[in-house]
Formats: structure tokens, C-alpha cells, sequence
């Protein structure tokens, strides 16, 4: 049998008129050639498509200038627009990463919102008529992010997480000239007692697609930019952003910020570990003054277009070694 694969994509500032067009003409070219196609050519019905990719998180900080500092010396971000009451850092050419708010009433640091970029208006009408349709309330984006994107709507998760959506996030020419710094902001991970809600909220509202189960406990999803996942949901006792992944370029910047880490006195909560699920080999900073915790990963698997499309999610044991494959046995669960 000779082979010839493709793979159709339409980009977000395509008119949908003519993607629909396109779409057609392409079962028809299906139809036409039915005969001598084998059954995986026949144009994949129509998915109801989730956001594109995790933007930021929004958190409230007891003392900001501290935060900025951390998050510049530990993470490697970019400190961009800010003032007493708030500020911006990047990792890359978008807008933002985290948006810190000053809240010195407070302790700890806490995460307020998240933000998803969305690949068309399209895409954003079918998200808020599926908002709508669940009978949830449709919010107005932050007053900020309304100018920092063309269009967009929040709705708050069974959690009173406030989830953003927006098209046409702003972006920079040029991504900071800073070598060691982390290329890409790829998911928050939430510890909820709505586990099931939260699933049910975030993969038939919101259209995130699963991709792996750790049974009983934490379910990764991914979005429409094909990292593993976007958003890690686990089930606990009591709501929480437990960390947020940032990817680095290489194996060696994280090891380089570990060591800063290590040297410089900020508390690692969890080392080196081997990522089952997405791949990845990361550690965990964490501050609760400066929120949640910040992961640190390289090779994150993204997956390609085609298994974007079939993957099938695994179904694992809650065991150590299907969060960590390096750990030797069943029962080493420390140091998570
Ligand atoms: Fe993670």
C-alpha cells in the first residue's frame, strides 16, 4: 500500500466561511476517491474544540516586590508594566505569564484566575454558547485584560476559580534577552474536593480533552496546542492552585536553577522527578508567600497533530513510580 498522509489545519484568522468551504471540498475529495482510501482517510467528524493554550495565572501576593524578585531570580521572568498595585512578567514574546496583584492583607500568596488563549472567534462563540448552555454565569474579562487581547469572556470553575478566555492575546516582537528563562507557561496544576465537577466543567465545557488518568486521583487534560496537558485536575479535601509548570529550554537551565535554588536558600518541595504522563523532568520551587508552587521542566511532550486526534488517555495505579518513574518501589511516595 502506498501512503500518503496529511493533516488539515486552519489558521485562527481564516474566514470561517471559506474554512467551512474547504472543509466540504475536502469530504467530497474523501468521497470521490472512497473506493481505493483505507477508512483512517475519511475526514474525522467534527470535535467540539477546547482553548488553545494556558496564558497565565493571576495571584494575589502578601508582598509583591518580593515576589517580583523570586519569580526574576528563581524562574527567570521578565518584569514588564507595573506599579504598587500590580505587576506584569513574561516568559516569552506573550504579554504576560503571571500577573501579580498586591494584597498585603493577606499571608500567603493565592491564584485568582487563569488564562487560556483561544485559537478563533469561532472557537470563543462555540465556548461561550457552551457556557451558556451549562447554565453558568458569563462574566466580563478583568478590566486590564480587556485591552490586552481583541475579545473575550470568564466564567468561574466549580471552584470559584475564575477561568479567562480571549483571542489575539498581545504579544511582544521579541522574547526577553534573557537566556535562562523558561520558554513557555504549560499548565496549572488544581487540587479540588470537586473533582468530578471539575472534570465534567472543564472537559464538556470547556472542550479540554483527557490524556492520561492517574485512577482516582489526577487527570491531566490538554488543550488545542497539544502539550500532554494544560491543566492537571486532582482530587483533595479542600481547593487549591497547587502549582504552576513552566517550561525551560533544556535539561540544563533547569539543573542551572536548581543549583540557584539550592545555593541561594529557596525551598525546593520536590526534586527531581521523571514525569510518567507528560515526560518531563522537572522540581518544585515553592514560597506559600509567593503562591503556588513553580515547577520546573524540560521536554514537556507536546503531542503531533495526528495523535492530537486519536490518542487514547491511559487509565494508571495510583503509584508512585506512575508519577515518578524513576522512584524503585510501590511505597516510595516521600518527598513528592
Ligand atoms: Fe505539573
Amino acid at each position: 500500500m502506498t501512503e500518503h498522509t496529511f493533516t488539515f489545519g486552519f489558521r485562527p484568522e481564516a474566514d470561517p466561511a471559506q474554512a467551512g468551504l474547504a472543509r466540504e471540498e475536502l469530504q467530497a475529495f474523501t468521497a470521490r476517491w472512497a473506493d481505493i482510501l483505507d477508512d483512517r482517510s475519511v475526514p474525522m467528524p467534527t470535535r467540539q474544540h477546547g482553548p488553545y493554550g494556558f496564558e497565565y495565572a493571576r495571584i494575589e501576593v502578601p508582598d509583591l516586590r518580593a515576589t517580583i524578585e523570586f519569580l526574576e531570580y528563581h524562574v527567570g521572568l521578565q518584569l514588564e508594566q507595573h506599579t504598587d498595585e500590580y505587576a506584569y512578567l513574561r516568559s516569552d514574546i506573550e504579554h504576560h505569564c503571571i500577573e501579580l496583584i498586591a494584597a498585603p492583607h493577606r499571608e500567603d500568596g493565592w491564584t485568582t484566575a487563569i488564562g487560556y488563549s483561544v485559537g478563533s472567534e469561532e472557537v470563543l462563540e462555540q465556548l461561550h454558547k457552551r457556557v451558556l448552555d451549562a447554565g453558568l454565569e458569563v462574566l466580563e474579562l478583568q478590566e486590564r485584560q480587556k485591552g490586552l487581547c481583541a475579545n473575550g469572556f470568564a466564567v468561574a470553575d466549580p471552584n470559584g476559580l475564575i477561568v479567562e478566555l480571549f483571542t489575539e492575546f498581545h504579544e511582544y516582537a521579541e522574547p526577553p534577552h534573557i537566556e535562562i528563562r523558561p520558554k513557555d507557561l504549560v499548565h496549572p496544576f488544581l487540587s479540588t474536593p470537586k473533582w468530578q465537577e471539575s472534570l465534567d466543567f472543564y472537559q464538556n465545557v470547556l472542550g479540554f480533552l483527557a490524556s492520561d488518568h492517574v485512577v482516582g486521583s489526577t487527570t491531566f487534560l490538554r488543550c488545542e496546542d497539544r502539550y500532554h496537558h494544560s491543566l492537571a485536575v486532582q482530587k483533595n479535601k479542600e481547593f487549591f492552585v497547587g502549582h504552576l509548570c513552566f517550561a525551560m529550554k533544556s535539561l540544563d537551565h533547569v539543573m542551572r536553577l536548581r543549583a540557584r535554588a539550592l545555593y541561594k536558600g529557596a525551598p525546593i518541595a520536590s526534586d527531581i522527578v521523571n514525569h510518567s504522563a507528560s515526560t518531563s523532568i522537572a522540581f518544585y520551587l515553592h514560597d506559600t508567600k509567593f503562591g503556588p508552587r513553580f515547577e520546573l521542566c524540560d521536554a514537556h511532550r507536546v503531542l503531533t497533530p495526528e495523535e492530537h486526534e486519536t490518542h487514547r488517555a491511559r487509565h494508571m495505579p495510583a503509584d508512585p513510580r506512575n508519577i515518578d518513574v524513576w522512584r524503585p518501589a510501590a511505597d516510595d511516595w516521600g518527598r513528592f
